[in-house]
């Protein structure tokens, strides 16, 4: 039986008997009394836990990453080198980051300077810090600016990409690349495995077939640290490099997006070659919550008001389902069944979604409402694509929505309605009063089921209005909304 050990501010720990589901903001402040790192909500909301972990970039390079401890279990460190806050001075010297947020005058209460510091630990090594809105992507995780978040973000631009050559960008430069390590931790009656091929998951599955899944645990964790749920038996697909990263696919075209790729190298990857999907990353959770947060999980998890499932309808992609006895492919939408509920079988994992390349001209956008711009959840979503022929009227319509429905789902009637018509803004507002006719929406605390409604419908006339300049229409720095009208 294998034992939890980890690099903690440059010690090797080892743990036996501690349960796999302790988290490390848990065990960080209770047992190794390393209380900078602070807990505020214990459900990735604040930042106040983050800490700094060496993970792999999609290419293979050794990099820091600002993680939430609050959401992470402790196998999910296993092999991997963890920073905490009372690691940055060395040698009585304060960190860059630290003297930096101290000379603007960014320090904040003692609860949320900690978090604030290790998040910005991350963008001072980070190599790709090329854009303004990467200052502010990297800070949205650490909420509470009520100390002030100018000299906050005046620190975060003095400090982005700097790199210096001190310790930590020198032990970055001679750190192995970390692999996810094959494991099979137990305490008690709780297991943690985390197989390293598909082969050793399927006797994972074989020996404990009701094992449930995990991957980031951003949505799974808050099982633990809000509904104080204990599962038995847990395995993680982290250590299985075929369902990790994304590859071309021959013939066609098209991408093979592995189900455990992270959010962040998503976000990277969706920059350069599919703009909706990046367009809808910018708004997902935090750069913390995304650099855990899986593609897989958050289709896995079949939340109606999950962000990837409309945008990834609109480009029309396929799920890759593997078991013991192969793949099957099913379009997205016949994976979601209902309300949280997907075709998964019993022993079954999500591998891959496959998309297609967009069609050569086509117009396709991505828009999210919430209540407010960063780290929160849909109200509505949507994921449009829309082809027109030479005739410039509508041939292909892809009209999906979340937060409409029990699953994420098309606006079918609505595109029936569109296809065939001239692309122009009257038969956009025509067919968008089918959306009536598609979607009996709920009213909640996110949105009345009016309130959705019309949001349904400004998105559709939006992108309309967006794409008449720019066919698959990006962010731009600063903007108010998702929804931007030149
Ligand atoms: C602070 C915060 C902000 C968030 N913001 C957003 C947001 O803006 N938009 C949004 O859509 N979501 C958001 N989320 C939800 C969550 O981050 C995403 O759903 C994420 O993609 C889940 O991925 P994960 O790998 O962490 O899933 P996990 O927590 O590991 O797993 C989630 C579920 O899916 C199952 N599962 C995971 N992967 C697989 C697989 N490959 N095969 C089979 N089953 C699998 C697990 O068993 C579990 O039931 C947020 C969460 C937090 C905590
Ligand atoms: S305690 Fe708030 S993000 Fe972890
Ligand atoms: S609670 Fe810490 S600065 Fe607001």
């Amino acid at each position: 039986m294998d034992r939890l050990r980890f690099c903690l501010n440059d010690r090797w720990v080892e743990l036996p008997d501690t349960s796999p589901t302790t988290t490390l903001l848990r065990y960080l402040r209770d047992q190794a009394h390393l209380t900078g790192t602070k807990e505020g909500c214990a459900e990735g909301d604040c930042g106040a836990c983050t800490v700094a972990v060496v993970e792999s970039t999609p290419d293979g390079r050794a990099t820091y990453r600002a993680i939430n401890a609050c959401l992470l279990l402790l196998p999910m460190v296993q092999g991997k080198r963890v920073y905490t806050v009372e690691a940055l001075k060395r040698d009585g010297r304060y960190h860059l980051v630290q003297q930096t947020l101290a000379e603007k005058l960014g320090s904040q209460c003692g609860y949320c300077t900690p978090g604030v510091a290790m998040a910005l630990f991350e963008a001072c090594y980070r190599p790709d810090m090329d854009a303004p809105w990467k200052a502010d992507a990297q800070m949205c995780g650490n909420l509470c600016r009520c100390t002030g978040y100018r000299p906050i973000r005046e620190a975060t631009l003095a400090v982005a990409g700097a790199r210096p050559d001190d310790y930590f960008g020198r032990a970055l430069k001679a750190a192995a690349t970390p692999v996810a390590m094959d494991l099979h931790y137990r305490a008690g009656e709780q297991h943690y495995f985390n197989p390293g091929s598909e082969r050793a998951l399927w006797e994972v599955f074989e020996a404990h077939p009701r094992a449930r899944v995990v991957v980031g645990g951003t949505d799974l964790s808050l099982e633990v640290t809000k509904r104080h749920e204990e599962p038995r038996v847990l395995v993680s697909l982290e250590a299985i490099a075929s369902f990790r990263g994304v590859r071309a696919l021959r013939g066609d075209g098209g991408w093979r997006i592995g189900a455990t790729t992270a959010l962040t190298d998503l976000e990277d990857w969706a920059e350069k070659h599919l703009p909706p999907l990046e367009r809808m990353l910018r708004y997902f959770g935090a750069r913390a919550i995304k650099s855990r947060a899986t593609v897989g999980g958050n289709l896995c998890n079949a939340s109606p008001i999950g962000d990837l499932p409309p945008v990834l309808l609109s480009l029309g992609a396929t799920a890759v389902l593997a078991s013991r006895d192969g793949e099957r492919r099913l379009p997205l939408e016949d994976f979601f069944l209902g309300y949280r509920k997907t075709a998964l079988r019993e022993r079954e994992v999500l591998a891959a979604v496959e998309v297609p390349s967009p069609p050569e001209g086509a117009y396709l956008a991505a828009y999210k409402v919430s209540k407010r711009r960063e780290l929160d959840i849909s109200a509505v979503a949507a994921g449009f694509l829309v082809t027109t022929g030479a005739d410039g009227r509508v041939q292909t319509a892809r009209l999906a929505y979340g937060g409409m429905a029990a699953t994420p789902a098309r606006a079918r009637k609505t595109e029936a309605a569109l296809v065939g018509q001239p692309w122009t803004a009257a038969s956009v507002r025509a067919a968008a009063a089918h959306l009536g006719a598609d979607f009996t929406p709920l009213s909640d605390h996110r949105g009345s089921a009016r309130y959705r409604g019309l949001v349904a419908r400004n998105f559709l006339i939006g992108f309309f209005e967006e794409t008449r300049t720019e066919r698959a229409p990006r962010l731009s720095h600063g903007h108010p909304s998702t929804l931007e009208v030149r």
